[in-house]
């Protein structure tokens, strides 16, 4: 939600061509509106608009702004919407203090109530740009001589809600000032350039040495130094180098992110299974303690979730596991005590109503276990124990290689929980981990070469339609709402997924001729069922397409049909079978004129409740 970035430096270049760069790899996070604002001899410039990066760039050449120190933010409107005024940077009545946000400030309106009272004037209908006014107002105060920094903490005491916050000043032509508490800011260190972003994709290309700022810690960044503190305490932080590449935050070719972070599946997936062995043994023992699982995600990272659901109610058996999505965690609170577990899953590791639940749960004595993309952000900071996907930065907003490779990170301690509860022998474990390794990279490899050609052909037939079903039977329901949520957030055609016994309840009332219906169908238990259910949809014109492999029945009932590999370890499943649904997503979007890294209204990260 909303990306920033801020840049200082003492060489004599001027930041606004890299802040433009930055917000670029910033963009999955908002782009409704833009802008940017830097200090130039002491002269604050300022230039925003509603639009794409490129967009307002094109038209306003925001990359041509001189000044060696500047803040930029890309929007995913909240309050208000889209428009010029609304757009970040917000400056103060005097346009001496200029500040750029990502969150909520939730009691803005009473702020700003007191505010208009003494003669400030607002040129937005934002929240954020009561901050602004406040650090005018404290600024004004001659009767306690206030540094700045002072200012800003007194500021910060009164506003309420969720922020990662920037703000510069012409007066302190050098220094950025720095809040977060919720929405993610990670600094950036170079010997004559310090950065601060939401991300750090943002700066890859100048740094890898990163220091994750952590909530309640105040910042400020000079070229030349980095001070922050918490408290009133100064905190001394490791800086981490990041292993991402530069290259890693590029499309490298592909006309966009998503089909590249398809394409790089396999990588990402091998690189996520060589996971620390210790790593695993405690999470699994930790698994085994506990009395109560529960599985907590949105969005994506949900469906994996699922995934992990149906493997370790499978293998824990008679130990009660839930899944639960994270905004609605309060149905559950009452579970939340010393002998509960909770598998929280997260690819930015930044998603708030995880956090809003998670906290809780860490205070009433619940055990914390993690799977993010992102190292030592905040979820992961929150567990007891972190598992990463080494899946390297997901720029395009579906979701894609980090699903992928949380469910193989799933399969994986699925695979430690068998043999840690006696439900196979070391022999059985030993060659199905060995299966699992090799197996996964090389046949998610084949079901991409196999069927991108497939997909594309298929997606000019169905991004004609409005609707699209997804069906499905036990394990495989995942693959199918993973698949119905790809379509509809990228392509905008009207997706659901349903357990495929319960189609005839309701869903088959819509069907009629050419009505895409989409079957994930492995060839196991619920193979006959799947048929007789897609004859179903057959009978009401239905289009049927299927996923499913070579030796099915469903094949000849079906108008198009993706084969996968049928794989050793039924684990796999999950991931070969919705890579097909990814494909078919993209082209779709693609085929209907979309852009499909960055789908309206959607933000990769969603740091608001
Ligand atoms: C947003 C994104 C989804 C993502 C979800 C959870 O809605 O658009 O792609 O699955 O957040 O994000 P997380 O970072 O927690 O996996």
């Amino acid at each position: 939600m909303c990306g920033i970035i801020a840049i200082t430096t003492s060489s004599k270049v001027n930041v606004s061509k890299m802040i433009t760069d930055g917000l670029k790899k910033l963009e999955y996070r908002g782009y409704d509106s833009v802008g940017i604002a830097t200090i130039n001899n002491g002269k604050i410039n300022i230039l925003k608009d509603a639009g794409t990066i490129d967009k307002v760039n094109n038209r306003l050449s925001l990359e041509n702004l001189q000044g060696t120190i500047g803040i930029g933010h890309t929007r995913w409107a909240t309050h208000g919407p889209p428009s010029r005024e609304n757009a970040h940077p917000h400056s103060d009545c005097t346009g001496n203090i200029i500040v750029v946000h990502n969150g909520i400030i939730e009691n803005y309106l009473e702020l700003k109530e007191n505010l208009l009272k003494k003669g400030h004037n607002f040129s937005s209908e934002t929240d954020s740009e009561v901050f602004a006014h406040l650090m005018e107002e404290e600024l004004k105060q001659k009767n306690h001589e206030l540094s700045f920094i002072n200012a800003f903490k007194r500021v910060l005491a009164k506003i309420e809600g969720t922020y990662a916050i920037t703000l510069i000043h012409s007066e302190e032509p050098e220094t950025i000032f720095l809040a977060r508490k919720d929405s993610p800011l990670v600094i950036g260190i170079r010997e004559d350039t310090k950065f601060a972003a939401s991300d750090i994709p943002a700066f890859l290309e100048y740094t890898k040495k990163v220091i994750v700022l952590k909530n309640g810690e105040i910042a400020t960044l000079t070229p030349q130094a980095v001070y922050i503190e918490k408290n009133g305490f100064r905190i001394q932080p490791k800086p981490v180098i990041v292993s991402w590449t530069a290259a890693s935050a590029q499309k490298s070719g592909y006309p966009h992110f998503m089909l590249k972070e398809i394409h790089e599946q396999p990588i990402a997936l091998r690189n996520t299974l060589k996971i620390d062995l210790n790593v695993i043994n405690k999470a699994s023992s930790k698994i085994l303690d506990a009395e109560r699982i529960i599985f907590l995600a949105c969005g994506t990272s949900y469906h994996a979730a699922l995934s992990g659901y149906h493997q370790f109610q499978r293998i824990l058996k008679k130990k009660p596991v839930y899944k639960v999505i994270a905004s609605e965690f309060e149905s559950y609170s009452h579970l939340f005590d010393e002998e509960t577990l909770i598998f929280a899953i997260s690819q930015s590791g930044e998603t708030l109503d995880v956090m809003k639940a998670l906290s809780p749960a860490r205070k009433l004595g619940a055990s914390i276990i993690s799977i993010a993309n992102v190292v030592d952000s905040s979820i992961p900071r929150l567990s007891h124990i972190s598992l990463y996907t080494k899946a390297g930065p997901e720029i395009g907003v579906a979701a894609t290689k980090t699903h992928t490779a949380q469910v193989s990170l799933l399969a994986r301690l699925a695979l430690q929980l068998e043999y840690d509860t006696g439900l196979v022998e070391k022999n059985e474990f030993n060659q199905n981990l060995e299966s699992l390794i090799s197996e996964i990279p090389q046949v998610t490899r084949s079901v991409i070469n196999q069927n991108e050609f497939k997909a594309k052909s298929l997606a000019s037939i169905i991004s004609n339609q409005n609707h699209a079903y997804f069906l499905a039977r036990g394990m495989s329901i995942p693959v199918a709402l993973e698949g119905a949520l790809k379509l509809k957030e990228i392509s905008y055609i009207h997706a659901e997924a349903f357990p495929a016994g319960e189609s005839k309840h309701g869903p088959i009332a819509i069907v009629e001729s050419m009505f895409p219906v989409i079957m994930i169908a492995p060839n196991d238990r619920t193979a006959k069922k799947m048929l007789s259910n897609a004859e179903e949809m057959r009978a009401r014109g239905a289009y049927i397409i299927s996923v499913t492999e070579k030796d099915h029945n469903i094949i000849e009932r079906s108008d198009y049909t993706f084969i996968v590999p049928k794989t050793m370890s039924p684990l796999v499943r999950p991931i070969t079978y919705v890579i097909p649904l990814q494909m078919l997503a993209y082209y779709a979007a693609v085929r209907r004129g979309f852009d499909p890294d960055k789908p309206k209204n959607l933000a990769k990260t969603v740091t608001v409740e």
